[in-house]
């Protein structure tokens, strides 16, 4: 078989190209093969079509009439969404009672009295506005009387508001669930079943936590098929009932740092529902999650299509998402895959359910840009390109489209004209106006409904993203309805969108880098390494070889004397017997010489300008982005850190760096005006106070060294630092880029050795103007005594304490929580 495919240079697989590289290239490829007679055609069928559904909103569904009046623009559709979301984990009466009054109370419902066209929905309004003034007078009883609960049930009854409301939560949960239990679902589907339609069953569960978990899903998967082979009356299995699967439900590490065991423990698991299924002939398709999978997902299924047991099978589908920067070039690889292994295989085109999720992990991560596009109609526009590259390779792919949109539905009606084989898809719950129009007439095309089956315990994640969809206003289910936005309004052909805004970016979201730029710090975030590419972990693994072949490091202190103590072993924590450096402790001679130096340095360190100081902290912050690799290296091996936790390490130290740079800038480049008691102008200036002492702990190597040390410095004091005893050669690093950084020799000194040692020598020095520690409440009750006796040279008074103590927290976890989260 050949692949057709109209491939373009211009797409890649870089899954962060910047924004308007990609839609230059989307532009291209659309006004090449698109005209705009064809463009005309598709907005007005679009505008027809929604015409159409508002002619017949009466014969809407429930939900799309509820979310209607209740989406996520208005504080009454976020707080019933919360509850939605929380409310039937919830095990004890108390707690649920709790929730319900606080998301109830938040509410003004009397604002939606009225307003749906579903009597359901207004009758629903009376219930929820009944309760939120219950709730309301209650409130006030409460005060002296105790739980309104208790009132409230003495009056209406038992618990009759809980009831109610874990009723709706109950109805909302299960429109979007066919059935418990697969059995459930198939007879439920046999009920709804329109001419020309199949079903796509997905056994809820994702993201498991545990093998145990794992293992569950697989096991409803394996019974799942067998039930549905059992209905199969086709040859082909792109016209019989099939699934859908979520890879990261048979495993639960399924990332790109544990490939080697997905492919050997997982891959196997998806082969034998796959073989499963070619022998009931279905089809089985594998869902899209979020981005950072997508690499490893390609690959398992370029295993499936090269494994010789599935040959001659039609059903085996990929779900390609539209709002991934790279999916044009998925689309192409996709149809060389299959013309490579020889085979044909369906693919979904999709939008993508995960972009709330992707533009969050993006910023968390410290990511050059965002895998996805962030403006939605660049999105559409993807849809198009890639709906249009899967019609040009028809020869070896099924192309299913999924989408809830009319334009988008349009769209594709027309370019599939008569003669091209395709079908598409909707989900269970949702689309069915828009749907009902589609599918009348003999000639509708094929419809696959994708529907969940599964216990509300395992709906969470599926129901939440179900709920953003419908509630966010870049939705087009969201506006369908609502005749507030005429239809030609509503429409939007993507192509004129592009251009008219360049492919510029959404400047409300501002790239990673720049998330802190309007900030009163404003400030670069830190750097992040795309631990989930794989060229750039297996760079992160090679450093930390490279280092264990290096000679072993032995660490002095800065005084530079001979050490008259025995040097001590640095041991990595996670291989206790591996020695990987010495350091010699610093003995009570150099403790005084290092002082010396620190006094010697005051001066001239404090007299430069502000701004001096904070570009040599600036510059170390940069110095720490480059030698990113090295230090994370350093950090897995001294510290035993993964080198995910590494890498966050080494981010948090260069925020440190520019957040005080930033903050000293902002306090002492000029006096601050402090208006007096009586109203009159008084002016604050800060001025640095000496020489601080820095004593950091092991948990967190560099950020806390770092953090307390380069605020003392940008201040203008000089610093006298004790790392943690167990993190020496991290410690040495950070210096050796401090002094490249351009902070003067004597301005920084490094003492190593056991707080109990050097501890009270340090803190009681006559030359200490400050101490900061961070560790144990016992040990800064401990220093705080030993200050009581330092009394400070330069001031006069007692030398400041800035502790930062006790690491251990409780956390409280009610039933409402997320556990995974
Ligand atoms: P539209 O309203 O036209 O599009 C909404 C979509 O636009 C959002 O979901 C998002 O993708 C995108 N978007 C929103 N805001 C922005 C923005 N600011 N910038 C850029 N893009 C934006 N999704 C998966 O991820 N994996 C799957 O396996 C999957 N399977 C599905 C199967 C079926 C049968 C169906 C119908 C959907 C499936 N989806 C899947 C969900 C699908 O991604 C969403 O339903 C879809 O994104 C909504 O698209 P739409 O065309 O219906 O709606
Ligand atoms: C989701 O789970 C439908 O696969 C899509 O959101």
């Amino acid at each position: 078989m050949q692949a057709t495919s109209l491939s373009s240079p211009r797409f890649t697989l870089e899954k962060l190209t910047p924004e308007q590289e990609v839609v230059s290239a989307l532009v291209d490829y659309i006004r090449a093969t698109s005209s705009p007679h064809e463009r005309e055609s598709v907005f007005s069928d679009a505008v027809a079509l929604v015409k159409w559904c508002r002619a017949h909103s009466d014969e809407a569904g429930t939900l799309d009439a509820f979310l209607q009046e209740f989406g996520l623009s208005n504080k009454e559709g976020v707080a019933l969404m919360c509850l939605a979301e929380s409310l039937l984990r919830v095990g004890d009466d108390q707690t649920a009672d709790r929730l319900i009054a606080e998301k109830i109370q938040s509410g003004d419902w009397h604002t939606h009295k009225g307003k749906s066209l579903s009597p359901f929905v207004n009758a629903s309004v009376w219930g929820l506005m009944l309760t939120g003034q219950l709730v309301d007078v209650e409130r006030h009883v409460q005060k002296e009387t105790g739980s309104w609960i208790k009132k409230l049930s003495d009056r209406v009854g038992e618990s009759a508001v809980r009831h109610g409301i874990l009723q709706a939560m109950r109805i909302m949960g299960r429109q979007f669930v066919l059935g418990r239990d697969i059995s459930e679902a198939i007879s439920r589907a046999d009920e709804l079943r329109l001419a020309n339609q199949t079903y796509s069953f997905d056994m809820l569960g994702e993201g498991a936590r545990t093998a145990a978990s794992a293992e569950q899903y697989y096991a409803s998967y394996v019974s799942a098929i067998k039930a549905v082979g059992r209905f199969a009356r086709h040859s082909s299995a792109l016209d019989n009932d099939g699934i859908s699967v979520k890879l990261s439900a048979l495993f639960p590490r399924y990332e790109v740092s544990q490939r080697g065991r997905v492919l050997s423990e997982l891959q196997p698991k998806l082969l034998q529902l796959a073989q499963a299924a070619k022998a009931h002939d279905i089809g089985l398709s594998v869902d899209a999650e979020e981005s950072e999978r997508l690499d490893l997902s390609l690959e398992i299924f370029e295993s499936l299509l090269r494994d010789k047991s599935l040959a001659d099978w039609d059903g085996l589908g990929f779900v390609l998402q539209a709002y991934q920067k790279r999916a044009p070039a998925v689309a192409d690889l996709l149809a060389e895959m299959a013309a490579k292994h020889g085979r044909k295989i369906a693919v979904r085109l999709v939008k993508g359910a995960y972009w709330d999720r992707e533009i969050k992990h993006a910023q968390e991560q410290g990511h050059i840009d965002y895998p996805v596009y962030t403006r939605k109609p660049y999105t559409d526009l993807a849809y198009e390109v890639c709906a249009r590259k899967l019609f040009a390779t028809s020869d070896v792919i099924y192309p299913q489209f999924a989408t809830h949109n009319a334009y988008t539905l349009a769209l594709i009606t027309r370019i599939a004209g008569a003669e091209k084989p395709y079908e598409l898809q909707r989900l269970h719950g949702m689309g069915e106006l828009l749907y009902k129009h589609i599918q009348k007439g003999s000639d509708a095309p094929k419809v696959r409904v994708y529907a969940p089956v599964g216990a509300h315990k395992d709906l969470l994640p599926y129901l939440v993203r179900r709920l953003l969809e419908n509630g966010a206003n870049s939705s087009f289910v969201n506006r369908l309805l609502d005749q507030e936005t005429p239809a030609e309004k509503l429409v939007l052909d993507p192509l004129l969108y592009a251009e008219k805004h360049h492919g510029n970016p959404n400047s409300l979201i501002p790239t990673p880098r720049n998330l802190y730029a309007g900030e009163a710090s404003s400030r670069a975030n830190a750097i992040g390494v795309d631990l989930d590419d794989q060229p750039t972990l297996a760079g992160m693994v090679n450093s930390v070889k490279e280092l264990a072949k290096r000679a072993l490091p032995v660490i002095t202190s800065t005084a530079g004397l001979p050490s008259i103590n025995a040097l001590a072993e640095v041991v990595c924590p996670a291989e206790p017997n591996r020695v990987v450096g010495r350091v010699a402790q610093t003995s009570e001679r150099e403790l005084s010489e290092v002082f010396d130096q620190a006094l010697a340095a005051q001066q001239a360190w404090a007299g430069k300008p502000v701004d001096t100081r904070a570009v040599c902290i600036e510059r170390l912050a940069d110095l720490l982005e480059r030698d990113l690799n090295d230090m994370v290296a350093i950090i897995v091996t001294e510290a035993g850190r993964t080198y995910d936790d590494a890498v966050s390490e080494v981010r948090e130290a260069v925020d440190f760096c520019r957040y005080y740079a930033a903050s000293a800038r902002a306090l002492m480049s000029q006096p601050i005006a402090l208006p007096g008691p009586t109203g009159e102008a008084n002016t604050l200036s800060y001025a640095p106070k000496g020489t601080f002492v820095c004593i950091s702990p092991w948990n967190f190597p560099l950020a806390i060294f770092l953090g307390q040390i380069t605020a003392a410095l940008v201040t203008g004091n000089t610093v006298v630092a004790k790392p943690a005893e167990q993190t020496p050669i991290i410690a040495h690093k950070a210096l050796q880029l401090m002094g490249e950084a351009g902070i003067p020799k004597g301005a920084i000194n490094l003492v190593y050795g056991e707080g109990g040692r050097l501890g009270e020598a340090l803190v009681t020095h006559k030359a200490v103007s400050g101490v900061v520690f961070t560790g144990s409440t016992h040990t800064a009750q401990t220093i705080a005594n030993n200050l009581l006796g330092n009394i400070n040279a330069h001031t006069n008074g007692l030398v400041p304490l800035v502790a930062e103590t006790g690491g251990l927290n409780t956390m409280l976890v009610d039933a409402t929580a997320l556990p995974e989260q």
